[in-house]
C-alpha cells in the first residue's frame, strides 16, 4: 500500500485496529463538533502566496524553548501507544530522534518514561502531566522526568474531568489485561475501584486553579508549558503566572464539545502574548498547509495527536516517521509555492483574512 498522505495512515489504522481501539483513539466529545471543526476550519482559510522569490532552496528548520528542531510540526501526547503496536511509545520515541522533533510524552503511556528514555536516548522530550488529588503521585513523575533530562513540562489543564465520549460508554472501553499504564505502576492501590482509561476513577483533582502553577514551578526547574488554553484571558493568565508556553489546544475535540476549532482562538491569543512565550498548536493538523497557515497566524510549532498513532498502527517507528516525513515533504511544498525560504518568512501576509 502506497502512503500519500495522512488520511491514508486513517483509513488503515481503522481497518486494521480492533473496534473498540479504533473508538477510543477515534473519539470526540459529545456531537464531536469541536473534533471536526478543528479540521473544517483549515478548509475556510486561504493563502495569498507570493511569486517569483527563488524557492530553490527551503529550510523547514524553527527551535522550539531554544532547542532546534527539523521543522514546526512535534507529536501531542497520546495515550496508550501499546494499543497500535506493541513496542508503543518505545517506537514513536525513536521515530521522533530519527526525524529530530519534539515528542510530548503522555502521562498514560504504556511504556515507562524509564524505557521511552533507553529506546531514544538522544531524543528531544517533553512530558505531560495532569494534577492528581494525590499531589505526590504528580512529584514522583515530575522528579522522574526531570532526572532522565526531560526539557519541559507540559501541564495539561483541559480535563478537571473526562469528556463524555459516547463510543468509549458503548464500548465499555479499558485497557486490556497485559497493558497497563506503566508510569503508575505500583503507584494507585491494585483494585482500587472502578477504573477510568487505565487508573483509578476520580484520581485527577478538579480543584486544579493557577496557584497549582506555582506549585509546579516549585518543584522543577524545566520550563512549564500550559496545554488547553483556548481565550485571550486565560493565555494572559498564563503569561503573568511564569509559564515558559501555551498550547492552544481542545483536547482534540475530546472535552468540551462546542467549544472553538484550535486554529479559530490562535489569533487572539498570539496577539495577547505579543511574543512574550512561545504559543503552539495542536489538533486537525493533517497537510503541509495546515501547518503553514497555523505558522503564518502566529504559532512557533504545531503537534499531531491521532495522525501519529495511524502511523503507529500501520508499521510501528517506520510508520510514525512517514507520517512526520510526508508532513515535512508536503509543509516544504506549500511554503515554497506560497513564497517562503524558510520559516522566519512565513507571517499573516501569508493569510487571506477577507474569506475568514
Ligand atoms: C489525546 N490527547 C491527550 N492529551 C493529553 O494532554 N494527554 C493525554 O494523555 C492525551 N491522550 C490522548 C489520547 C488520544 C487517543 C487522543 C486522540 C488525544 C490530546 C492530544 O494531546 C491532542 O490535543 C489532540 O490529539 C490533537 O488533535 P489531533 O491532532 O488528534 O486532531
Amino acid at each position: 500500500m502506497s502512503m500519500v498522505c495522512l488520511t491514508d495512515f486513517e483509513e488503515y489504522a481503522k481497518e486494521h485496529l480492533s473496534k473498540a481501539t479504533w473508538d477510543y483513539y477515534a473519539a470526540g466529545a459529545d456531537e464531536c463538533c469541536t473534533r471536526d471543526d478543528n479540521l473544517l476550519a483549515y478548509k475556510r482559510i486561504r493563502l495569498r502566496p507570493r511569486i517569483l522569490r527563488d524557492v530553490s532552496i527551503s529550510d523547514t528548520r524553527t527551535t522550539v524553548q531554544g532547542t532546534e528542531i527539523s521543522f514546526p510540526v512535534g507529536i501531542a501526547p497520546t495515550a496508550f501507544h501499546c494499543l497500535a503496536w506493541h513496542e508503543g511509545e518505545m517506537a514513536t520515541a525513536r521515530a521522533t530522534e530519527a526525524i529530530n522533533t519534539c515528542y510530548i510524552t503522555s502521562t498514560y503511556s504504556t511504556c515507562s518514561v524509564e524505557e521511552i528514555d533507553a529506546a531514544a536516548p538522544n531524543g528531544y522530550r517533553w512530558f505531560q502531566l495532569y494534577v492528581y488529588r494525590n499531589r505526590k503521585v504528580s512529584e514522583q513523575i515530575v522528579h522522574r522526568v526531570e532526572a532522565l533530562g526531560y526539557k519541559a513540562l507540559v501541564l495539561t489543564v483541559d480535563v478537571p474531568y473526562t469528556g463524555k465520549r459516547r463510543n468509549d460508554i458503548r464500548n465499555q472501553f479499558k485497557l486490556p489485561p497485559h497493558l497497563k499504564v506503566k508510569n503508575f505502576d505500583g503507584v494507585f492501590e491494585e483494585n482500587a475501584g472502578p477504573e477510568e482509561y487505565g487508573i483509578p476513577a476520580n484520581t485527577l483533582d478538579p480543584s486544579i486553579s493557577w496557584k497549582d502553577v506555582y506549585w509546579l514551578q516549585s518543584l522543577t526547574r524545566l520550563p512549564i508549558i500550559i496545554k488547553g488554553i483556548l481565550t485571550k484571558e486565560d493565555a494572559e493568565l498564563a503569561v503573568e503566572h511564569g509559564v515558559q508556553g501555551i498550547i492552544v489546544s481542545n483536547h482534540g475535540g475530546r472535552q468540551l464539545d462546542g467549544g472553538p476549532a484550535t486554529i479559530d482562538a490562535l489569533s487572539e491569543i498570539v496577539d495577547t502574548v505579543q511574543g512574550r512565550i512561545e504559543v503552539y498548536l495542536d489538533g486537525g493538523i493533517r497537510t503541509g498547509s495546515d501547518v503553514l497557515k497555523a505558522v503564518a497566524l502566529g504559532a512557533k510549532c504545531v503537534f499531531i495527536g491521532r495522525p501519529a498513532v495511524w502511523g503507529l498502527a500501520y508499521k510501528g517507528e517506520e510508520g510514525v516517521r512517514e507520517v512526520l516525513q510526508i508532513l515535512n515533504d508536503e509543509f516544504r511544498l506549500s511554503m515554497a509555492l506560497a513564497g517562503c525560504r524558510n520559516v522566519a518568512e512565513i507571517n499573516r501576509n501569508l493569510i487571506q483574512f477577507s474569506k475568514l
